[in-house]
């Protein structure tokens, strides 16, 4: 048995202990932290996400009548229960059902084969930071429930597919595909360059002599669905504005040349994915030279574009990413990552400076009075697994 086994051993003792058997299926995905390319993912653009070694197991045993019956044990145990022969019904929104419901009914929209099934679902990845808890648990369920049904070997596309159409359609977030594909297509030891044009995913080696620190940041992400959204219809109306399909067809040179009559807003949004989808193939290619001085460079200008073009950060991560660029200096750097609006910073660094690091960090916290939180020392990981059918 491979994968992540002390939460496996959870989840199926939970699932034991609620339904009184053993599961037959037993799915494992993981969470991502992206290096660089923020909001470019719903641009067709590039992004460097990698997967985590943290995640969420899905245990599954099938049901005889078309019903679905789940457990969340990180949620007190609460449950849920659905039938499949009918159109499955959204609950109100923001309640943790709808992410289930959307993966059972994105399973049978997108082909794959459903049964009934009681499952309990746990996951060890710190909620609220941004490291895609929610594509994780998507990602899982949908390999889960498809070998369920006897298809144990679904195309990976499908499963980042069918859970970014949950989001779309249950959980109301119209996020783009990055976080999907990264649990699914996770490598060792790899950062993934993802096309978002094309879905082609490349490996890109991590240095052996580099970190990843993920730092939480210690504020509570508000106001996210919403200012995502937006976001995503601003990009929506410059593609208008320059007349391309999607702002990946734009470069700096035409950005300029066609700016006149741009709103402002709308041009700085632009102008953030433009570069940063510059930035991020400069970084790839930094980290396939083990070259941190580049990437670092990249980080940085990526965290501005952030902060001043997308406006998606808040001062508590501006002021974490600060104090960590000045410990770093030019051999790596600091961003935020993720959709923003709080959440993490993430930090590659070589491995010798991380005590160093862990020094000023205290420091922060203290000079900030937010608690002292938690880092998360990533290894890049594979992705989507079944662990046991
Ligand atoms: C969230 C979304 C992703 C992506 C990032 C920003 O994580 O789910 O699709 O847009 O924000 O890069």
């Amino acid at each position: 048995m491979t994968g992540p086994a002390p939460l496996v051993d959870r989840t199926v003792a939970a699932f034991r202990q609620s339904f009184g058997g053993d599961p037959v299926v037993v799915a494992f995905a993981p969470g991502r932290v992206n290096l660089i390319g923020d909001h470019t993912d719903y641009n067709d653009g590039f992004a460097l996400p990698c997967a985590l070694q943290v995640g969420t197991v899905v245990a599954i045993a099938p049901l005889d009548d078309d019903s679905v019956i789940a457990r969340a044990i990180d949620l007190d145990g609460a449950s849920d229960s659905f039938r499949i022969d009918i159109p499955i019904p959204l609950l109100s929104a923001g309640q943790w059902q709808n992410h289930v419901r959307g993966i059972a009914a994105g399973v049978a929209q997108f082909g794959l084969p459903l049964r009934g099934a009681r499952l309990v679902i746990s996951g060890d990845i710190p909620q609220g930071n941004g490291l895609s808890s929610s594509a994780s648990l998507g990602v899982a369920l949908a390999l889960g429930l498809a070998a369920l049904g006897g298809e144990l070997a679904p195309d990976r596309q499908t499963l980042a597919r069918i859970a970014q159409w949950a989001e779309h359609n249950y959980v109301g977030c119209a996020c783009g595909i990055m976080d999907q594909i990264a649990s699914a297509y996770g490598q060792p030891d790899c950062a993934v360059l993802l096309d978002c044009r094309n879905l082609e995913v490349q490996p890109v080696a991590f240095p052996r002599d580099a970190a990843i620190m993920v730092v939480p940041s210690g504020v509570a992400r508000g106001l996210v669905d919403s200012a995502y959204n937006e976001r995503r219809a601003q990009c929506t109306l410059a593609a208008e504005h320059y007349g391309v399909s999607a702002l990946r067809d734009l470069d700096v040179e035409m950005l300029e040349a066609a700016r006149h009559g741009c709103d402002e807003i709308v041009y700085r949004r632009a102008r953030h994915v433009v570069t940063e989808n510059a930035r991020t193939l400069q970084a790839a290619n930094a980290i396939e030279h083990g070259d941190l001085f580049t990437l670092g460079d990249a980080m940085r200008a990526s965290h501005a574009s952030l902060k001043a073009d997308f406006e998606v950060s808040v001062p508590a991560v501006d002021a974490l990413v600060d104090c960590l660029n000045d410990v770093i200096g030019s051999e790596g750097g600091a961003r935020m990552t993720g959709g923003g609006f709080g959440g993490c910073v993430v930090a590659v660094v070589p491995k010798t400076r991380m005590t160093m690091i862990n020094r000023a960090l205290s420091g922060h916290w203290k000079r900030t009075g937010i608690p002292p939180q938690q880092v998360l020392l990533a290894r890049p990981s594979p992705g989507a697994t079944l662990i046991a059918v």
